[in-house]
Formats: structure tokens, C-alpha cells, sequence
């Protein structure tokens, strides 16, 4: 029997300041009966000019490596879109500022679907055999991406990291991932695009539109995506762990917007309280949402041993991404 990956530990972290509704209302013409009545945020955390996104992953994946009680692993997965740079990949440098030695370690890029994708890919290296234990970090600081003349991205993104340290085990213990559903649609990519900076403008120097490099997004159709694919994922995943709607605890959904979540459970059939959120206090802090809230929740008290969790997330790509487990005890 191949080794199953085990969740073990879990961390998160957000930059200090805090950036309330009121203090983006006035410059972008909204307010903040607006912005909570629309997406249930009331702030978010910028990170400050001199902090990069492989600061944060550090940051949570050091506090993800204490709640395993571990101090090396042999691959680090790390989600961003918002690399340190364009090449290389954040995920070595990551590895290095942690004290990991040289392990491998590669970016994974699948916007706020990230995590998800990453947990994947490093479950898949337990199982080969080619890694015991795996760092996996979403993190991403698209503070530094956003336009800030556009209201309907700047008030939705917040910076942040959360990691959690997998192990090889075996099927049928707590923290054991049970399965997964992936899929995409690139017919749709322009939903959610940062359309220049990458070989699409070098190949088309003289289109405007391709000089843009800040996060462009149509709202309305991404959250009509997000709910039609959160909720088809879990769907199919709960099918193939065997689990129906109600015997779940916890849905643990990206956090994109309160409204989202709430239409996920209802189709569903969940009662909203089961979906984890967090959204008010931290907004869509895209690859970083789901373990940031895990850790959040595990600190919390609101997740428990023993608990059956799904995770489901959807973001750019488009993309999206489920898995489920019951809670271990951290
Ligand atoms: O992480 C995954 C990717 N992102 C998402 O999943 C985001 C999903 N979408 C959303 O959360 C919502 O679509 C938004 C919060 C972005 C927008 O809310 P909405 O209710 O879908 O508004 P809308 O985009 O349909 O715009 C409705 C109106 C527009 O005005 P008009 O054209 O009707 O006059 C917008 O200009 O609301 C306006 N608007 C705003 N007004 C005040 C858009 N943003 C704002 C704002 N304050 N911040």
C-alpha cells in the first residue's frame, strides 16, 4: 500500500496593518455599508512596502512547522501568484530563509485555488515515495497588484499566508487526506486576469490593453463561477469519499465574499453556519484563505478533533479544487 499524506500541523499569519472599509471608502467612492452589505468584509491586512509575499510564507510556514513539532521536511510546495518575482520560484528562497536546507521546493500557480492544488501535488510525492514530509504554503500580497482606482478589487484583497506540514501515514487516520476533485476552464481566464508582465505582452508589444498589469476581474460572472464550481467540486468529492451533505462539520470555502459562501451551502443543502469564515476580518486573501482559516479556527476552538471537514476553492484560471479530512488532533 503506497504511504497516504496526513495532515500535522497547520500556521497562519497576516501582516500587521490593518486597513479598515472607512479607510478606503472616500478615495474610492464607496463606503462601508457598501462593501460589508456586498461581500461581509469590514477589513483587511496590507502588508507594508518592503515585505514580499515570500515573507509571509515564512512567517506561517515557521508557525506551521512548530504546531507539527517538526523542524525539517523534504519538499516545500509553495501556492503564490504573486511570486517574489517572475522567475525564480519564491518556494526555494522560502525553503532557505527557514533554515530547510536544500530541499526541493517549486511555486504552484493556480490563484485562490492554489492551496488546494498544492496539497494535491505534494500528497501525490508522499504517495510515489519521492517526499516524507511536505511544507505546503499558499500565500499571496496582492496589495501590491491592485489598481487603486478600482473599487471592486481593492476593497475585496487582503495579504496573507497559511501553511500546514504533510506526512507520510496511512489511510484511515485522523489528518489523512481522503481524496480529491480538480478542475479548469481556460475559455473563461479573462474573469480574473493581471494581463501584462508575462510572454503574451512581449509577443504583442503594441497592445494596450496588455500593459495593465494590475488584477483586472469581472465580479458578477466570477461569482457566479465560484458558486457553480465550489459547489459541483464538493459535490463530486463527497461522492468519492462517501460522505453526503450532512455529515459534514465543516465546509472550509475560499473566502472570497460572505454572499458566496452563503449560496454555496444553500446548494448544498448545508446550514450556513457550517461554512468557516473569516472573510470579515482578513477579506480574500486569495492562495492563503483556506489555511489561514484552518489555522484561525484550530487556534479558535470552532474546529475540533475528530471533525469532518471538506475544502473547497475556486479562483483565476479559472480554477478549483476539493479535499476533505477528518480534523487531527493538533
Ligand atoms: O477570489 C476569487 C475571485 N473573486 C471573486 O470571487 C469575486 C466575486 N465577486 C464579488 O465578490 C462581487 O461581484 C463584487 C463584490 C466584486 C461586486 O459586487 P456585485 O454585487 O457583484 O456588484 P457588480 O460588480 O455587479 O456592480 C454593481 C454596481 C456597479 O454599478 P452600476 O454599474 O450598477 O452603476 C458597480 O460600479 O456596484 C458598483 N460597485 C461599487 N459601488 C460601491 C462595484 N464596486 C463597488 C464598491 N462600492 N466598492
Amino acid at each position: 500500500m503506497s504511504p497516504t499524506a496526513v495532515l500535522t500541523g497547520i500556521g497562519g499569519y497576516v501582516p500587521p496593518r490593518r486597513v479598515t472599509n472607512e479607510e478606503l471608502a472616500q478615495s474610492l467612492g464607496t463606503n462601508d455599508e457598501w462593501i460589508r452589505s456586498r461581500t461581509g468584509i469590514q477589513q483587511r491586512h496590507w502588508a507594508d512596502a518592503g515585505t514580499v509575499t515570500g515573507d509571509l510564507a515564512a512567517e506561517a510556514g515557521e508557525r506551521a512547522l512548530k504546531s507539527a513539532g517538526v523542524r525539517d521536511v523534504d519538499l516545500v510546495v509553495l501556492a503564490t501568484s504573486t511570486g517574489n518575482q517572475p522567475m525564480p520560484a519564491t518556494a526555494p528562497e522560502v525553503a532557505a530563509n527557514l533554515g530547510l536546507g536544500q530541499v526541493a521546493a517549486y511555486d504552484v500557480s493556480a490563484a485562490c485555488a492554489g492551496f488546494v492544488y498544492a496539497l494535491t501535488a505534494a500528497a501525490g510525492a508522499i504517495a510515489i515515495g519521492a517526499a516524507e514530509r511536505v511544507l505546503v504554503i499558499g500565500a499571496d500580497l496582492w496589495s501590491t497588484r491592485l489598481d487603486p482606482a478600482d473599487r471592486s478589487t481593492a476593497i475585496i484583497f487582503g495579504d496573507g499566508a497559511g501553511a500546514a506540514v504533510l506526512r507520510a501515514g496511512t489511510a484511515g487516520e485522523a489528518g489523512s487526506l481522503l481524496g480529491f476533485d480538480a478542475g479548469s476552464d481556460g475559455d473563461r481566464r479573462a474573469l480574473a486576469v493581471v494581463p501584462g508582465g508575462g510572454s503574451r505582452q512581449r509577443s504583442h508589444p503594441h497592445a494596450p490593453e496588455l500593459a495593465n498589469e494590475y488584477l483586472t476581474m469581472r465580479g458578477r460572472d466570477l461569482f457566479t463561477q465560484a458558486v457553480e464550481h465550489m459547489a459541483g467540486s464538493s459535490q463530486r468529492l463527497l461522492g468519492r469519499v462517501g460522505w453526503t451533505g450532512a455529515d459534514v462539520d465543516w465546509c472550509v470555502a475560499h473566502q472570497a465574499n460572505i454572499r458566496i459562501l452563503h449560496t454555496v451551502a444553500d446548494v448544498l443543502r448545508m446550514p450556513r453556519e457550517r461554512m468557516l469564515s473569516n472573510v470579515d476580518h482578513v477579506g480574500n486573501t486569495s492562495a492563503a484563505s483556506i489555511p489561514l482559516l484552518l489555522s484561525e479556527a484550530t487556534a479558535d476552538g470552532r474546529l475540533e478533533a475528530g471533525d469532518r471537514v471538506v475544502l473547497t476553492a475556486f479562483g483565476g484560471g479559472l480554477s478549483w479544487a476539493s479535499t476533505a479530512l477528518i480534523w487531527p488532533d493538533l
